[in-house]
């Protein structure tokens, strides 16, 4: 089968597409043809190891240890092990599978998996997994996240943005997103009630404060953003700079007050029992995925450039060849 491998950290240009063995199901897992996966930022940081703990969490030091990318897939299952109970041939299903889903097949322990949302086409399945939940653990659990308060979500223009609007909507906020003047009107239609353009105004000094932080992108320090907090505010950090993930992972505890203001972060966990709960809501329409760019498994490279330039509009996918379903409704890219 085809399949998308890196042998080496570094830029795109060092993946390639080859010639792999299929894979074969292990007792607990499912064998998965592929229709579509989407790419994400923890692809890019195993791809090219920018973020050095990588190389020291078993990433591999001097070179990566699994050669393969692609953690969120969607798909049709071919064949599953003798101990797999929740899922059969042909089922549709998807999920976040940590690595292997750039490829024609790949397997993946069925605990990684959920049914795929039956409105949904592949793409948009893809788009979802690690980027939904990422928002909504992020918003729910650490967030502690209320109906009526006011949430902020900055980096709302991108994969985990753009679903952090939505969610943060459906537990009841009243939710600001902060996105550059090209995507004022992408944040408004997913449903945001006030927009800030982050290219005329910085949030962190306009003398507002929000009941929950959620950082997406960019980078304010923690100071400026526990500025913009309620008494008993909370900020979740879930992606942004480098220097906005260390501060946080560093000092945020640290900065955090008893009974005051929380400075926490989010590290999204696979979890069947929330996957249930993202398909629910995307099959009620609460939730839609948006997609940017599509590109087929030859052009990942591309993919993973686009992505890396960091201004994606939702989710960047890449479908494989011989997918029958090429269809999905929330296309923003040109
Ligand atoms: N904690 C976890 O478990 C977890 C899981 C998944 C992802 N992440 C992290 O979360 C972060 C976001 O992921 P993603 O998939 O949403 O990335 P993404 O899709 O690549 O984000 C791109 C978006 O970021 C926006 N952006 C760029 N600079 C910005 C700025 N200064 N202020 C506000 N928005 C800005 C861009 O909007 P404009 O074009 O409008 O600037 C673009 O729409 C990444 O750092 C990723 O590593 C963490």
């Amino acid at each position: 089968m085809k399949a998308i491998v890196h042998e080496k950290y570094g830029s795109p240009d060092v993946l390639q597409l080859n010639d792999v063995e299929k894979p074969t199901p292990k007792d607990d897992e499912v064998l998965i043809k592929v229709y579509a996966a989407s790419v994400n930022k923890y692809d890019w940081h195993f791809l090219t190891a920018d973020i050095f703990l990588i190389r020291l969490m078993g990433g591999g030091l001097l070179k990566p240890k699994n050669t393969r990318l692609g953690a969120d897939v969607a798909g049709r299952v071919e064949a599953v092990g003798k101990n797999v109970k929740q899922f059969q041939p042909g089922d549709e299903v998807f999920g976040d599978i940590g690595h292997g889903g750039f490829a024609e097949y790949a397997c993946a322990p069925e605990s990684r998996l959920a049914l795929k949302p039956s409105n949904l086409s592949f793409e948009e399945a893809a788009a979802v997994p690690m980027a939904a939940l990422t928002a909504l653990q992020g918003l729910r659990d650490t967030g502690q996240i209320q109906p009526g308060q006011k949430v902020l979500i900055n980096g709302a223009a991108g994969g985990v943005g753009t679903f952090a609007v939505q969610i943060a909507k459906w537990f009841g906020a009243e939710v600001t997103a902060v996105c550059s003047t090209r995507n004022l009107d992408q944040a408004r239609s997913l449903g945001a009630d006030h927009i800030i353009d982050y290219t005329k105004e910085n949030f962190t000094q306009n003398g507002q404060q929000y009941d929950l932080i959620f950082a997406a992108n960019g980078y304010h320090s923690l100071s400026a953003y526990k500025r913009a907090l309620t008494p008993k505010g909370i900020y979740v950090m879930a992606g942004g700079s480098t220097a906005q993930i260390f501060q946080a992972m560093l000092m945020g505890s640290r900065m955090s007050e008893t009974g005051g203001k929380k400075m926490g972060g989010v590290s999204a966990k696979i979890d069947q029992k929330d996957l249930a709960i993202l398909k629910e809501l995307l099959e009620a329409g609460k939730v839609v995925p948006v997609i940017d760019k599509c590109y087929t498994l030859n052009e990942a490279a591309e993919a993973l450039r686009y992505l890396g330039e960091g201004h994606a509009r939702g989710k960047v996918v890449i479908t494989m060849e011989g997918s029958e379903d090429k269809q999905h409704n929330n296309y923003v890219g040109d």
